[in-house]
């Protein structure tokens, strides 16, 4: 399973990066807000540093305007990834962008059908929001399990970006299900390595060590 990074925290990004952890990035313009930084600026930096795709997401509405913004993102690095929102227009706007090269990411995705059509549309990855399904009491995983029969039952090359990961059981079921790829932010995958009977086992083990009066070095 790939892992992307779900944040545009450069700092980040970058501690994950050094430990092999990070096989792309997403960002949206929430993310860039909160980050405060000017969106061509921080891509631009966060494309350097990941060898990835890194997802950079049109404001756009129209498909020519979200078409002629896509351009612009894509013309920041080799690995960037157009996200672009799963309306008709943004469907019209990935089929463009991707004939001309580059990659797409199709978000904002919330039903298998949105999906269907995002891959006829020949977007590289399909972004299915788990968290917010779940907000409104749906079940975000039975998304993600749908749309990988149906990719399945076809052939879609596109591929399933598990997003809107909240919790460390989000990322277990979407590895379950065989999601291609998850995109995560840097605090859940850092939790993904927490046991309490990891940390319980340690103390057990260091409480007897001390009792040896052995030192390794
Ligand atoms: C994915 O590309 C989105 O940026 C992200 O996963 C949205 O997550 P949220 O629903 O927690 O904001």
């Amino acid at each position: 399973m790939k892992f992307f990074v779900d944040t545009a925290e450069v700092d980040q990004i970058a501690e994950l990066n050094d430990l092999g952890m990070v096989d792309g990035v997403t960002t949206n313009p929430s993310l860039i807000m909160k980050s405060g930084r000017d969106i061509l600026e921080v891509t631009r930096e966060i494309a350097e540093m990941v060898d990835g795709p890194v997802s950079a997401e049109v404001v756009a509405l129209e498909a020519d305007a979200m078409i002629a913004e896509g351009r612009k993102l894509a013309k920041i690095a080799s690995n960037i990834a157009v996200k672009v929102p799963l309306t008709w227009a943004g469907l019209k706007a990935c089929n463009v962008l991707t004939n001309e090269g580059n990659m797409v990411n199709v978000t904002l995705c919330f039903s298998a059908n949105q999906a269907l059509l995002a891959a006829k549309a020949g977007a590289t990855f399909i972004s299915p929001f788990i968290g917010r399904l779940d907000d409104i009491n749906l079940d975000g995983m039975d998304l993600i399990s749908d749309i990988r029969q149906i990719y399945d039952n076809y052939g879609y090359d596109t591929q399933i970006l598990a997003a809107s990961i909240r919790t460390v059981n989000h990322a277990y079921q979407s590895a379950m299900i065989g999601a291609d790829v998850m995109t995560a932010p840097p605090k859940v995958i850092k939790q993904m390595a927490e046991h309490v009977l990891t940390d319980k086992g340690l103390e057990a083990f260091l409480a007897d060590w001390a009792k040896t009066g052995q030192k390794i070095l």
